[in-house]
């Protein structure tokens, strides 16, 4: 992400519950694991945040521990390699504090085990030493709430899921929740959006409110030098346009894993790795970034032997549908 990209996804980060747009069941869900915890004057149970890439994750975290008036200390997976660097992290904890473990299914397995007693008896050993000299110092950690983003739940190990209070599943956004999502960005960066406008990039922003802030900053830009800066529709439209956003709101990524399931692979089965290695891509990207919005769009369909493009998915390429094409979401069996 570029420097601006980040500045400005920090300035329009909702700062608590109720600047929180959509996601009503999570938010209901969550308002009662705090407002109970509150009440009994213990910190909540740990919370594990599950779904794609931009839906609002790292925010609730940072609310939780707003709402909390708690400390919120921040680290991910991947930088925990080491039972030590969690251990370190663990042992500077203060009663009460947040500890946010983002993308916490490529946590280490080391460190995985450590957090499991971390969880449940607020404890860890660390071991010192090596072979039979070595020796296990029960080390205690102040009472904190674990929070846990993941884009994969699937690729959580079952104890580690099971240490868990309470998931909140986020879903894909209705168009009128981006519009609101919008409207508030719009006022923060000063933009004049029409109601038009944001109905517009709402419809192209994959269910997505980091990709309508984005598309946002690009109609921005556009408006700002082609027009007078009023983001209306055709403005909207015609920016999109530029940058390669389609009605359906794929972009390029979207299109070539698309393209080469339909053009390559006579629309799949194929397996996600076959299909990444065709777009020049992770597979972990195809899989946690492309798939969750192409199935929900119903153009995609993971099967047991692996992913099928659907009818609609040939029709929106331009292409006819094979007689023995899947159509639609739901029809296929769907899998994580
Ligand atoms: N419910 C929401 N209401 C308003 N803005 C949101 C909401 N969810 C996400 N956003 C916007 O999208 C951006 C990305 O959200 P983030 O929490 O970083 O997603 P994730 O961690 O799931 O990838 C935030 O900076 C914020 O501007
Ligand atoms: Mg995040």
């Amino acid at each position: 992400m570029v420097a601006e990209d980040r500045d400005v996804e920090s300035s329009l980060r909702p700062k608590d519950l109720s600047e929180f747009i959509g996601q009503h069941r999570v938010r209901e869900q969550l308002q009662l694991v705090l407002t109970g915890a509150q009440r009994r004057g213990t910190p909540p149970d740990h919370v594990l945040l599950s779904g794609p890439p931009g839906l609002g994750k790292t925010s609730l975290a940072m609310i939780i521990a707003a709402e909390l008036g708690t400390a919120l200390r921040l680290t991910s997976g991947p930088a925990l390699e080491r039972a030590g660097d969690l251990a370190a992290m663990l042992s500077n904890l203060v009663e009460g504090d947040v500890l946010f473990i983002d993308e916490i299914h490529r946590i280490a397995r080391p460190a995985e085990e450590m957090l499991y007693l971390a969880m449940e008896d607020f404890r860890v050993d660390v071991v010192v030493g090596k072979g039979p000299g070595a020796t296990s110092i029960p080390l205690e950690v102040a009472p904190f709430t674990l929070v846990g983003a993941t884009t994969r739940s699937g690729a959580l190990t079952g104890p580690l899921r099971d240490r868990f209070g309470f998931t909140a599943h986020m879903e894909f956004y209705e168009p009128a929740d981006l519009q609101l999502v919008l409207a508030r960005s719009a006022r923060i960066l000063g933009v004049d959006l029409r109601p038009e406008g944001a109905v517009e990039i709402a419809g192209r922003s994959r269910g997505t409110p980091r990709i309508a802030n984005r598309l946002l900053r690009r109609v921005r830009d556009f408006a700002e030098v082609r027009g007078n800066g009023t983001v209306d529709r055709s403005t909207a439209r015609a920016a999109l346009a530029v940058y390669d956003v389609d009605e359906l709101g794929l972009d390029r990524l979207d299109k070539a894993v698309l393209g080469a399931l339909v053009r390559s692979f006579g629309g799949g089965p194929v397996g996600v790795s076959t299909l990444a290695v065709a777009v020049g891509e992770e597979p972990a990207t195809v899989e946690e970034v492309c798939e969750p919005f192409l199935v929900r769009a119903g153009m995609l369909a993971r099967t047991p032997r692996g992913r099928v493009a659907t009818a609609a998915a040939w029709t929106h390429l331009g292409l006819v549908p094979p007689p023995d094409a899947v159509t639609g979401a739901g029809q296929a069996v769907l899998f994580d």
